[in-house]
């Protein structure tokens, strides 16, 4: 298959829905919806929810009415975006190719504009029963999910962890549980959300939750390398940021060369978890090459 026309098409459908929930909003206070805007539609791979799409299309599973669900994950990283570039944590200029939401709206609003998408994403679960075809325990499930993928287990605790890791003389086994929970957590929802969409079995929601795990660790291998590698205009975010404060990242301790071939590893390892699926998860697997592949 070839994965970058389906990354397209999927992303396409994603924006569509994200695009429509703006859509003729003259809600009030308008600055907050301009500031929750400016981020989310800036752009962005949107691999969390079209891993959601992907893992239900693995089990056959492909309406429409999944996209509420499958864009709250992109409420809740765009949230998570906003606060990481805050002054207070990574103090980041750039994001998604334009000035950081608090360069343009300030950091009481983009506080604001962070905490008003993560709540919206709990708002776009919880659907109402004319309107989708899953039932109140899947939504209950989804948004258990979501809560546990986001919240002190999952992103928010990962991110306590790098910040008390900065300047810090850490081992390479405390790096990975950072990015266990900074970035893998999220994805980790992510695949899930759109196995309990797809109604899987037990036994089918574990492969693909190891899945999940092992390209969520992927995928920050990644961003860390892409943060040696890469160039502002490639990411939309400035390169070399890591170094600068005291960041601790793969390359930091494998070499860029080395940091490539474990992230290949885990891409590798991701794919044999799904060999009891067939070619409908061709796109998870694509998507887990993908992801050590991407430039951006
Ligand atoms: C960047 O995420 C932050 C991490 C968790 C590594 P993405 O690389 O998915 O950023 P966007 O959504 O494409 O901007
Ligand atoms: C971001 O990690 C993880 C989040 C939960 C937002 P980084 O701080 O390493 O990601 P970038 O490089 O700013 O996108
Ligand atoms: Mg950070
Ligand atoms: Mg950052």
């Amino acid at each position: 298959m070839n994965i970058q026309s389906y990354l397209d098409s999927q992303r396409t459908r994603v924006d569509g829905f994200l695009e429509k929930v703006f859509l003729g909003n003259t809600l009030e206070p308008s600055v907050l919806y301009q500031s929750m805007r400016y981020s989310l539609l800036a752009g962005g791979k949107r691999i969390r929810p079209v891993l959601t799409i992907a893992a239900a299309q693995a089990l056959g599973y492909d309406k429409d009415d999944m996209l509420p669900l499958a864009a709250a994950l992109e409420f809740v990283h765009t949230y998570s975006l906003i606060h990481d570039d805050l002054p207070a944590m990574d103090d980041d200029d750039y994001r998604r190719g334009r000035l950081t939401n608090h360069k343009v709206y300030g950091e009481g609003m983009a506080i604001l504009a962070g905490d008003g998408l993560l709540t919206m994403a709990f708002e776009l679960c919880s659907l109402k029963e004319n309107d989708v075809s899953f039932s109140y325990q899947q939504q209950l499930a989804i948004v258990r999910e979501l809560a546990q993928g986001s919240g002190h287990q999952g992103m928010v605790g990962g991110q306590v962890m790098d910040i008390q890791a900065e300047n810090q003389d850490i081992e390479l086994s405390h790096l990975q549980r950072i990015h266990a929970y900074k970035t893998g957590r999220l994805i980790r929802a992510a695949v899930r959300i759109g196995g309990i969409i797809g109604e899987a079995t037990p036994t089918q929601l574990e492969c693909l939750s190891g899945y999940a795990e092992d390209i969520g660790l992927a995928f920050q291998v990644a961003d860390d390398v892409l943060n040696m590698v890469g160039t502002r205009e490639e990411l939309g975010k400035n390169a070399g940021t890591d170094e600068k404060r005291g960041k601790k990242t793969y390359p930091t301790f494998l070499g860029v060369e080395g940091a490539r071939q474990f992230g290949e590893q885990c891409v590798d390892r991701a794919i044999a978890r799904l060999s009891e699926f067939g070619p409908s998860a061709d796109p998870l697997r694509h998507i887990a090459i993908y992801i050590m592949a991407r430039r951006t």
